[in-house]
């Protein structure tokens, strides 16, 4: 299926920063997958604990308690603003998860009409439905059928906009702090306060995609 315009090239093994081909080619990895292989390639710790576990079990669902987990869990409880995690298997469906909370904090509260994610120009949370109406990008949306209800798109950057955008019906105002796809765009301390501040005058959420500038 057509994707990305690939570049004829192809890895064989990974070791580090450095990638190498069949022909034993060298190249340095400036593009850790998308920004996704952070641990570099073929940590010798990484493999070890990969392999650990491929020999003890598999997979067993979230029916039942998995301990691990809930050590990695705790950890980033106990090192961030965070009091719960949720573990996903992509970015977009952390995002999906992320939209699907919003609208249901609304709903449990007594505004099911509060549906509305208001997300900006630039920004980028995946390829699922959802994401790519959160995100607004037009050559991700174009042929995949009409906008479904709940996606506002807002100018980046622009406060003022947004403040005329958040209403009765608004659930959620999705971010990424620093934009990824949108070129390293960011938005500055006291923005985010601004931001952070009409949420709590409106009862608006704030989600923050961190998904590629990190924590
Ligand atoms: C900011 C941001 N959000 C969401 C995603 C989607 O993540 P995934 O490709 O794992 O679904 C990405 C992927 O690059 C991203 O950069």
């Amino acid at each position: 299926m057509g994707v990305y315009a690939r570049a004829p090239l192809a890895f064989e093994r990974g070791d580090g920063v450095r990638l190498y081909t069949a022909e034993g080619e060298a190249y340095l990895d400036c593009m850790a997958g998308i920004a996704v292989n952070a641990l570099g390639h073929s940590h010798p710790k990484l493999i070890a604990a990969l392999k650990d576990q491929a020999d003890k079990l598999w997979h067993t669902s979230n029916i039942f308690r998995i301990p691990n987990q809930e050590k990695l869990a705790k950890l980033l409880t106990d090192n961030t603003f965070a009091d719960v995690c949720f573990f996903t298997n992509a970015g977009a469906e952390a995002i999906e998860c992320a939209i699907k909370t919003a609208r249901k904090y609304h709903w449990a509260n007594g505004n099911p009409e509060r549906i509305d994610i208001i997300g900006f120009d630039g920004s980028f949370h995946g390829r699922t439905i959802a994401t790519i109406y959160a995100a607004g990008n037009p050559s991700y949306v174009e042929g995949f059928g009409p906008t479904p209800p709940g996606f506002v798109q807002a100018k980046f950057g622009d406060l003022e906009g947004l403040k005329k955008l958040v209403g009765p019906t608004t659930a959620a105002i999705l971010l990424e702090p620093v934009q990824g796809e949108g070129g390293a765009r960011s938005w500055t301390e006291a923005q985010l306060k601004e931001i952070r501040q009409l949420c709590d005058e409106t009862g608006t959420l704030l989600i923050y995609d961190e998904i590629q500038c990190g924590l």
